[in-house]
């Protein structure tokens, strides 16, 4: 018996590949949801903290949306448990909210996803656990740095490749490694949508940005080498070498004359240390 998969007209244009275009009510929608979301990672600044642990974060986090009148789109998005992710150390992405304790010394990437009247608002930012060491602290500024440049490169006429270059430029001269098996996404009304956002890759190249394009810029950098492997959680993503990595996340939406950062931070904790 043949099985017909029930898809959305969303999910069809999504697989077509054709890079959605938004209007003003796409920019009052996502400026809400980023700020939402944005406010959520400012609520966690005085709890991450040695000894608390990742599942009480994530309780946290699933409150503050809810007390926003968003819920969180990774809770059961393709069997996550989670209302966010945090990945200590070694782990690059998708780290599973659990009984995992915070100890001096981590430090800790929170990627949070709020849905808002329809909007999704996704953004991460590094945390220092305690004392963080220098190696690691460098790491942390460097990538949100990487960030940052690949953001000054979204405007209309560049390309994603534009944003790919100045991210993997920058991390390459601290002889750091680009993550390249996950990317940023488009984003909006759906959660993962077109384009795929490299990290890595050649100016010039590329589809190219207009007015009106949602998307994620989410670089992973690692101290050593870009190789990933997924733990048998299915989620968990760790550095192959085990070298530090870390990781930050702005939702944008391209304008006439650059892009709007929707999940700025409203209490200036965009880049640790927060204190
Ligand atoms: N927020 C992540 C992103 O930046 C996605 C997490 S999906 C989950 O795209 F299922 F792992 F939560
Ligand atoms: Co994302
Ligand atoms: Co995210």
């Amino acid at each position: 018996m043949t099985q017909y998969e029930a898809v959305s007209a969303d999910e069809v244009h999504s697989r077509s590949g054709a890079i959605r275009l938004h209007g003003p009510e796409g920019f009052e929608g996502m400026r809400r949801a980023g700020r939402a979301a944005a406010e959520v990672l400012d609520t966690l600044v005085p709890h991450v903290v040695p000894g608390v642990t990742t599942q009480e974060i994530d309780d946290i986090v699933y409150r503050e949306m809810r007390a926003r009148g968003g819920v969180p789109a990774t809770l059961g998005y393709r069997g996550f448990t989670g209302s966010s992710c945090l990945s200590i150390n070694h782990v690059v992405c998708h780290g599973i909210p659990g009984d995992r304790v915070l100890k001096d010394g981590d430090i800790v990437n929170i990627d949070v996803t709020i849905l808002l009247d329809g909007w999704h608002g996704d953004t991460s930012r590094m945390f220092l656990v305690g004392d963080v060491g220098v190696k690691a602290r460098r790491l942390v500024d460097v990538t949100y740095d990487c960030l940052m440049l690949g953001i000054e490169q979204a405007r209309p006429g560049n390309r994603l490749g534009d944003i790919a270059h100045a991210i993997q430029t920058y991390a390459e001269k601290h002889r750091y490694g680009v993550v390249r098996d996950f990317c940023g996404h488009g984003v909006g009304r759906v959660f993962h949508d077109a384009p795929e956002v490299i990290h890595a890759g050649r100016p010039g190249t590329g589809p190219e940005l207009k007015p009106g394009m949602f998307f994620t810029i989410e670089p992973m950098i690692n101290i050593g080498k870009p190789a990933v492997k997924v733990l048998d959680d299915g989620w968990t993503a760790v550095t192959r070498d085990r070298t530090l990595s870390a990781q930050f996340e702005h939702s944008v939406g391209i304008t006439e004359d650059g892009c709007e950062i929707f999940t700025k931070s409203p209490g200036g904790f965009d880049k640790p240390p927060y204190a």
